[in-house]
């Protein structure tokens, strides 16, 4: 389905329309127009909120961690800030923000300067890319003075890129020309960049041998694992079903044991046009939403239109390996994997030497998946494990109502995975990896973002970020409100910290929005502040000494909440557990992405992504939908001549130290 009036919201909401049923019979009002209502009012009573009034809407937390952990006290040493949104960024008192790269700085020695009046393609090529999400932090020397940052590109705002452009995808893309596509496509994908720490900051190294663009346009993939090679991947122009060019929206990601990056694909249904009805692929495109209709590709590319490449698009909607340390290595897509809307892929070693890799679906009602190796990390032997990911086995969650979770293995041939329901080989099982996991009877979930485990706890945390279609009748234990606009956090924790076990155990920690509204029926620790409380989190990291933070993109509801997206510390354990603090805000229109702490804890990069887009028309001092030649900020220049421009920046102590204490 194409988005129902995508000239006024950004591209972010229209996604979310895009999901809409339009025969939803819900008339009663969401929890974000209760919300809106409330924030009227707290207006008025603006300051009167205590921590004694937060208590009394909080829901009761389990207290874990016995009495050792209870009076331990906070884990995180730093004065909060505020809710709120203006046009910069925040941070806490006492760290520097600082910008260390930019939609269109240089990424190599020749790269010529960015000129927004006088943009192409090839210059894109070596320049950093648009809308920064994922940042993979992969050391390059013993004393943590050197490493490269892996950063995805997730997708590209034409209205804020262009001069005198506007919103295209309402108007059928008639102001798109092959060069501006071409843009676009080269702004997307992923940069790999050395940066160095001298006299305590961190900067770009421009002249790395290391250095290098990840296009949609130019580079070439591999297509590996069982999906490889079948006549479902085969195009007009790869006869071999192996071989692709170009990876598309890659939202989060993750770094593996042996120093690879992982991009995930996740909307990859918006870069297709065309019709699906009576489609070889009917089934299987619409079930992922293809084609999306969001960007203007296939007019001068024919693979993006799935009437001229029926076959294209099962080519994308997987997670990419890349080695940053060889920049002339071929990216590896890692069919193994499953074929969904891949919000990230963070993995971990488990104790008997088998790589996991956990990954959510991000869509309303889709999945949590988890892979597992069938071959051992080898620590001594980087070479061994490059191909790892090919052989396992995929799994799918069932959350149990009783507090335990299943994971059911996606496996060609076991249970309704048979021809009887289209599937021949494990390369359909693959393929079709949404329509399998319906049929295993997976649990839908609220949107699974990213999902982190903790090598301190052994736990891992799943990001649900919000559902506004689940109806009230239609909750379950782990997707407890109907509607969900804010979001909560489930904690898996595996059996003696084995995650290659099939049954885990669940908590929820914390329920996401306003603990002082109740009828949001959030679930926080009672210590948590006016400001500590966030919704819609999306992607998070865990630090140095096992400390969970959060970021989030609330999309354009930030208006209903008072605040911009940011991160916020969470307490995981002990009798604060669920209580959170904020520490860093976006400028006007951003959602926050990457959060990424060195190994030693004393820097913490996050993604600034699409600052001056989301929901700028409810921010008072502008009141209107953004353009290039006027966005509501021009973060992080502030120049007139320069437009808004996506940045990665880098947060430190000031005179030094961990950050958060
Ligand atoms: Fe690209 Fe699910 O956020
Ligand atoms: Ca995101
Ligand atoms: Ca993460
Ligand atoms: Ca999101």
């Amino acid at each position: 389905m194409k988005p129902t009036d995508t000239r006024s919201v950004s591209r972010a909401e229209a996604y979310e329309l895009s999901e809409d049923m339009p025969t939803n019979p819900s008339t009663r009002p969401t929890m974000g127009d209760i919300i809106a209502r409330r924030l009227d009012r707290r207006t008025v009573l603006r300051g009167a909120l205590t921590t004694t009034a937060l208590a009394a809407t909080v829901g009761p937390l389990v207290m874990l961690g016995g009495r050792e952990a209870q009076a331990k006290g906070p884990s995180f040493d730093f004065e909060e800030i505020q809710h709120g949104v203006d046009e910069t960024h925040h941070v806490a008192p006492g760290y520097d923000a600082d910008i260390l790269i930019r939609w269109g700085d240089k990424v190599f020695a020749d790269s010529p300067d960015f000129d927004p009046m006088n943009q192409s393609a090839a210059a894109q090529e070596k320049q950093f890319g648009y809308n920064n999400d994922y940042i993979g932090f992969v050391p390059l020397s013993a004393d943590g003075n050197r490493a490269l940052l892996c950063v995805n590109h997730e997708y590209t705002n034409e209205e804020l890129m262009f001069p005198g452009l506007g919103r295209q995808d309402k108007i059928g893309f008639t102001g798109m020309t092959p060069e501006l596509v071409d843009i676009e496509m080269s702004a997307h994908g992923g940069t790999v960049i050395e940066i160095a720490k001298s006299g305590g900051t961190w900067q770009v190294v421009t002249d790395s041998k290391y250095n290098r663009r990840i296009s949609t346009r130019t580079t070439y993939m591999e297509i590996t694992g069982p999906a490889a090679g079948h006549d479902r991947m085969k195009t007009s122009v790869d006869n071999t079903g192996r071989r692709v060019i170009g990876t598309v929206n890659n939202c989060a990601g993750g770094v593996t044991p042996w120093g690879t990056y992982l991009m995930a694909e996740e909307n990859f249904h918006g870069y297709f046009q065309g019709n699906v009805t009576g489609h070889p692929e009917e089934r299987n495109y619409k079930r992922y939403g293809v084609p999306g209709g969001w960007y203007g590709w296939g007019k001068f590319h024919k693979r993006f239109d799935i009437n001229a490449e029926p076959n294209e698009a099962n080519r994308f909607g997987w997670v990419v390996e890349v080695d940053p340390m060889d920049p002339t290595s071929t990216p590896k897509k890692r069919t193994a994997l499953g074929r969904f809307k891949h919000e990230g892929a963070e993995s971990i070693v488990n104790a008997d030497g088998r790589v996991v890799v956990y990954s959510g679906d991000d869509q309303r009602f889709d999945y949590l998946y988890k892979f597992v190796s069938a071959g051992r990390y080898n620590p001594d032997d980087r070479a061994a494990n490059m191909n790892l990911l090919d052989t396992g086995t995929l799994f799918v969650a069932r959350f149990n109502d009783d507090g335990t979770l299943d994971w059911l293995p996606m496996i060609h041939g076991q249970g309704p995975l048979t021809a009887a329901n289209g599937f021949h080989s494990q390369a359909d099982v693959m393929i079709e990896t949404r329509v399998a996991a319906d049929l295993l009877g997976a649990t839908p979930m609220d949107r699974p973002e990213d999902v982190e485990p903790n090598p301190a706890s052994g736990k891992v945390y799943v990001m649900l970020t919000n559902n506004s279609k689940r109806k009230a009748g239609a909750v379950d234990e782990a997707n407890p409100r109907g509607p969900n606009p804010f979001g909560h956090i489930v904690e898996l924790s595996p059996p003696d910290g084995d995650h290659d076990a099939i049954r885990y155990t669940w908590n929820i920690l914390v329920k996401c929005g306003d603990p002082s509204v109740a009828e949001v029926g959030a679930m926080w620790n009672a210590a948590t502040t006016e400001n500590g409380w966030f919704a819609a989190p999306d992607n998070c990291a865990v630090d140095a000494k096992g400390r969970l933070w959060i970021s989030t993109d609330q999309g354009g509801g930030w208006s209903r909440t008072g605040t911009a997206d940011g991160v916020w510390a969470l307490e995981t354990e002990g009798a604060l557990r669920g209580t959170g603090k904020m520490f860093f805000r976006v400028p006007v229109g951003a959602e926050m992405c990457g959060p990424k702490f060195t190994p030693d804890g004393t820097a913490l990069f996050v993604a600034v992504q699409h600052p001056a887009s989301d929901g700028v028309k409810a921010y008072e001092p502008f009141g209107k939908n953004s353009t290039f030649e006027e966005p509501a900020t021009r973060w992080p220049d502030f120049k007139d001549d320069m437009p808004v421009r996506p940045s990665v920046v880098v947060i430190t102590k000031q005179g030094g130290g961990v950050i958060g204490g």
